[in-house]
């Protein structure tokens, strides 16, 4: 605990000095969420992190996440020096949308409008007409249809596919998954509901369409932390990163929170529902990286050029 305290004035001494903000993502360590909020800065999903660093005077974003949420912040901000704890924190729907194999398959229709989730390089957010994050990506694509546009979606099949059934737009999913909510059982989800039959189950959408069946509510992790709170169900099942709890616990502090289970029925998981990425993000990293200006993020800037239009076009449409 000592060691904790140390290191947490540490952290806060640095920020002071290097007029520096920091901003989490909902999946980040109890830890550096609540130092989030302690020193200014904010814990937020992925739309709000990119609508957080316009709206600072600080000189330097430090970036609690996953890397596109580094790049992002740096797209939209290149005169701030953006660090983040390890830039080697990765996304598997990131990994699994390579920038040139991409722009192939989006060069054999030309008559497709391209629209990527935040979740991908910055080259690939260069080579689209729209990037969209989970909060957005449902009224976007419905507009889109309701202009008789016709959509590529990456790389997210399983949140590509949700938003198709509910939007009716045509679309062509790439092939992509997040090796978490992947992760999510729908028989022992079934199971656990049979035990807490008053529960609400809240689910993200980058979860298979069977998971998806079963919840009262899917959404960002925004909207899923606001279901908690005003929902009247005292108990919910979470399918999600379980980083999530923090922030929920602490706006419903009476409420019963049960993780979403990733394996079958009979098979015990402690924390399996645990971004790896995510994970990276430490309060020794964090001090690291202020201490030595290492992992700063830097964007080409003929990619940032392109990359910006299509992530202000989502900014302004959310506005
Ligand atoms: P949100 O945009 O809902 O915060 O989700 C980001 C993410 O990476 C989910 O896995
Ligand atoms: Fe990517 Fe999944 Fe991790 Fe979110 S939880 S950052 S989608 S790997």
């Amino acid at each position: 605990r000592e060691e904790k305290e140390a290191l947490v004035a540490k952290i806060k001494e640095q920020l002071r000095r290097q007029n520096a903000v920091l901003v989490a993502h909902y999946y980040t360590s109890s830890d550096l969420q609540e130092l989030a909020e302690e020193t200014g800065g904010c814990v937020a999903d992925s739309l709000e992190m990119a609508r957080f660093g316009s709206h600072q005077d600080a000189r330097t974003l430090v970036v609690a996440g996953v890397r596109f949420m580094g790049e992002t912040a740096k797209i939209l901000n290149p005169e701030k020096r953006v660090l983040m704890p390890d830039t080697r924190a990765t996304c598997s729907l990131d990994e699994a949308c390579p920038a040139e194999s991409f722009a192939e398959f989006c060069d054999q229709h030309p008559d497709h409008t391209v629209v990527v989730y935040a979740n991908t390089s910055a080259r690939v957010k260069a080579r689209s007409d729209w990037v969209v994050t989970s909060a957005i990506a449902l009224p976007i694509v419905r507009h889109l249809a309701e202009r008789g546009e016709k959509i590529i979606w990456a790389p997210d099949k399983h949140l590509g596919r949700y938003i198709q059934d509910q939007t009716g737009a045509e679309m062509i999913l790439w092939p992509g998954t997040c090796v978490v909510h992947e992760e999510f059982k729908a028989v022992a989800l079934k199971r656990i509901l049979r035990l807490h039959p008053e529960a609400a189950v809240l689910v993200h959408p980058e979860s298979p369409a069977e998971i998806i069946a079963l919840a009262d509510v899917v959404g960002s992790t925004t909207a899923l932390i606001k279901a908690v709170a005003s929902m009247p169900h005292r108990e919910f099942i979470v399918a999600t990163d379980k980083g999530i709890f923090h922030k929920m616990q602490q706006v419903a502090p009476d409420k019963t929170l049960i993780e979403a289970p990733t394996l079958g029925v009979g098979a015990t998981c402690q924390a399996c529902a645990e971004c790896p990425w995510m994970g990276m993000n430490s309060l020794q990293s964090l001090l690291h990286v202020l201490e030595t200006g290492e992992h700063e993020i830097h964007v080409d800037p003929e990619i940032r050029e392109k990359a910006v239009l299509p992530i202000r076009r989502m900014l302004d449409f959310a506005e």
